[in-house]
């Protein structure tokens, strides 16, 4: 039965902990008792900043679809990528990010080991099937000794993670509804990716996988 997805006890690797560097961890099912209330507060989000599809710097779109909240927000289009603090579609202010939010990403940045973390901006990625990411590192943020915190919710996906060079060797680890990855410290510019999103339905997401990622931008 798919509706008992939805509760935390039917993981029994919820809970687990999987390194994938020296400080970087997957940390399964951690935001699963949250849930739904994060799913109401992401659909409240993106009915104030729909998704939309932006344009790499060299002219491509981008597969996933892209909203964000907080006081800065990640834009790209043909002069590049950057983070802005207004919503390019609306010309209005990303909306607030909720305290929730930013709780979760604290509480998930110190189960890592990163004291401290104060995300300004989370990126609200949605992958429908056939979207992708392709490898980069996040680098666009002021200061690297902040982690990044990335949630997955709905459907499944291969998580890509490398190492500090583009041809370096790729870890591919599927990543599930309620499961968070945090990197910072030695491993914070790591490489990483997200392989094509098979189809499916989750049975509270529907056909789609969404992907928050936090970060201390300005
Ligand atoms: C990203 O790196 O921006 C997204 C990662 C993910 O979707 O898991
Ligand atoms: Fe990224």
């Amino acid at each position: 039965m798919h509706t008992l997805d939805l509760f935390a006890d039917d993981r029994p690797d919820a809970g687990q902990r999987e390194p994938l560097g020296a400080q970087a961890v997957v940390l399964r099912g951690y935001v699963l008792p949250g849930l739904p209330a994060l799913w109401q507060t992401l659909q409240q989000l993106t009915a104030q900043s729909p998704f939309r599809i932006m344009q790499t710097a060299g002219g491509r779109s981008m597969s996933a679809a892209l909203s964000s909240c907080g006081k800065l927000g990640w834009v790209s289009d043909s002069h590049g990528y950057r983070y802005a603090p207004r919503d390019p579609h609306s010309g209005k202010p990303w909306p607030t990010m909720p305290q929730t939010l930013f709780q979760l990403g604290q509480q998930a940045a110190a189960e890592a080991g990163f004291a401290d973390f104060a995300p300004d901006t989370c990126l609200i990625n949605r992958y429908l099937p056939g979207a992708r990411m392709g490898l980069h590192q996040d680098r666009h943020e002021r200061d690297y000794r902040q982690p990044i915190v990335s949630v997955s919710l709905g459907l499944p996906a291969i998580f890509q993670f490398g190492g500090l060079k583009r041809d370096a060797a790729v870890q591919r680890v599927p990543l599930f509804h309620g499961d968070v990855v945090v990197w910072g410290g030695v491993d914070r510019l790591r490489f990483h990716g997200v392989l094509p999103v098979k189809p499916g339905e989750h049975p509270l997401l529907g056909a789609q996988r969404i992907n928050l990622t936090l970060r201390k931008a300005g």
